[in-house]
């Protein structure tokens, strides 16, 4: 056990929990996506609904959302530790701190893409998680359409998934660099599949408000 926290306070072990943790959190975006998609049915919201109830209410997914949590903290918590970890070595290396030369831009980019990723999921889980699971909102699909028939959200969410594609795209180039998988062989499969990711997913994601902002969602759900 001992050795194991060894290992996970190295600067390896750190990136490898990091690309682990993110792995897993880019899984959970195909399943949010593939649950989100169903508001576009034209049904009244009827599928979307279903699929919220079910999420709300079915404890092996509650016991899974514990562990995304879980993952999302030891993922910030992580990345925090190794920003403050690199800054610290580069502060040793010049003993005047300048911004320019002790921090390289893609880590900068990477910490201020996190921040504004961190801060569209407070605003995202203040918007539909704490209605869903603590406020007894039972018309899901009503909610998503009445929010995204607002400009101001339909342009913080396509800012915030152009920036969540930034963070992604980088921080799939660097994991596959930890997992050692950056050799010539294979290096093109997995830029294609690092796409999916950091393209198609947020794409996708975006389709939704501005679909429902651009026909005024009557189709999509029945409004309260
Ligand atoms: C624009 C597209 C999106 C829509 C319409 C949407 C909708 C929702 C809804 C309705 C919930 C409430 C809980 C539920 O019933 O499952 C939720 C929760 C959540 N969303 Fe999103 N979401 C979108 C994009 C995203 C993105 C891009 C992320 C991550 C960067 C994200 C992360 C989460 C998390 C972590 C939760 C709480 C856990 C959960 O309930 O599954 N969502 N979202």
């Amino acid at each position: 056990m001992n050795s194991f926290f060894t290992f996970i306070n190295s600067s390896v072990g750190k990136k490898l929990l990091m690309s682990l943790t993110g792995l897993f959190l880019s899984l959970f975006l195909i399943v949010h996506l593939a649950g989100n998609l169903l508001v576009l049915r034209q049904d009244g919201g009827e599928s979307f609904n279903t699929y919220a109830h079910f999420m709300g209410g079915n404890p092996l997914v509650r016991t899974l959302e514990i562990g995304l949590f879980l993952f999302i903290a030891v993922h910030i918590v992580n990345g925090v530790r190794i920003w403050w970890q690199n800054r610290k070595a580069r502060g040793k290396r010049y003993d005047v701190y300048r911004l320019d030369e002790n921090t390289t831009l893609p880590s900068r980019m990477m910490a201020l893409s996190a921040s504004l990723v961190l801060l569209f999921l407070v605003v995202h889980l203040r918007k539909f998680w704490v209605p869903a699971r603590f406020e007894g909102e039972q018309n899901m699909a009503g909610l998503v359409v009445t929010t995204f028939q607002n400009g101001w959200y339909v342009l913080f969410y396509l800012i915030a998934l152009v920036v969540l594609g930034y963070h992604l795209r980088h921080g799939f180039q660097s994991a596959f660099q930890t997992f050692g998988w950056k050799t010539k062989r294979y290096a093109g499969l997995i830029e294609f599949a690092a796409a999916f990711f950091w393209l198609v997913i947020p794409v996708l994601f975006a389709c939704i408000p501005l679909y429902v902002y651009l026909t005024g969602g009557a189709a999509v759900a029945s409004l309260r």
